[in-house]
């Protein structure tokens, strides 16, 4: 029996993924450097500053700016992304996942939230769903991000359920690399991208019954 679920945000909640992915691509453009959607499933899951590193990378620069510099240039992006995010409702949750978090509440299974995502309780709020959830883990108190374990332990263990009785959702490779090495169940959520290791793949939360992922 499973005790409790742990959600990946964007791309299985909401599709912010398309605004990060938006944000990103102005920002490294303004830098002389192209990133294309195959390079954009690599971010996926990955931190701010990560995901800049990554980018500058990509375009051999990662030599050319200060932290500093480095910092100035992640708080554009995000002040871009947050600007995309202005008009985010209740209209804007993922297919299913509503009468997922109703039913899992229904039976009493605690939910909890695994985002490398800063702006994860504005998110969560603007969606109307922030009371699903008894915890949602704080990047900034992390060692290591996706694909380590770390974010997943300690979202399993915030809402008191071990990692072995608990199930996560993702989707995005990194995400269900770390869910698996938490020692958790995996389910993965794409319509696009074979994700490997999962338990479960489902291409939307619609395909999924609470009542039969508890029994597993
Ligand atoms: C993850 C996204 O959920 O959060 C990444 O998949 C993103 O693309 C990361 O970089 C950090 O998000 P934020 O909102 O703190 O910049
Ligand atoms: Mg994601």
């Amino acid at each position: 029996m499973k005790k409790g679920f742990v959600f990946d945000l964007d791309g299985v909640i909401t599709d912010t993924a398309k605004f990060h992915y938006i944000a990103w691509k102005n920002l490294a453009k303004h830098l002389g450097i192209t990133i294309d959607e195959v390079f954009n499933e690599s971010l996926k899951g990955i931190s701010r500053m990560d995901s800049l590193d990554k980018i500058l990378a990509h375009g051999h620069k990662e030599n050319e700016y200060t932290l500093a510099e480095k910092e100035a240039l992640a708080k554009n992006k995000n002040d871009d992304y947050v600007k995309l995010l202005a008009d985010l409702s209740a209209d804007d949750l993922l297919p299913g996942v509503r009468d997922f978090l109703v039913d899992a509440k229904a039976h009493n299974i605690p939910c909890a939230i695994a985002s490398a995502s800063k702006n994860a309780p504005m998110i969560l709020e603007k969606l109307g769903v922030l009371d699903y959830f008894g915890h949602i883990v704080d990047p900034e108190t992390l060692m290591k991000g996706k694909p380590d374990p770390e974010i997943f332990v300690k979202a399993a263990q915030s809402i008191g359920v071990a990692p072995k009785d608990a199930i996560g959702f993702e989707d995005a490779q990194a995400g269900i690399e770390g869910i698996k090495a938490a020692g958790m169940y995996a389910v993965g959520i794409s319509t696009t991208e074979k994700l490997t290791g999962a338990d479960l793949q489902v291409t939307s939360m619609t395909e999924l019954s609470v009542e039969q992922l508890i029994s597993i």
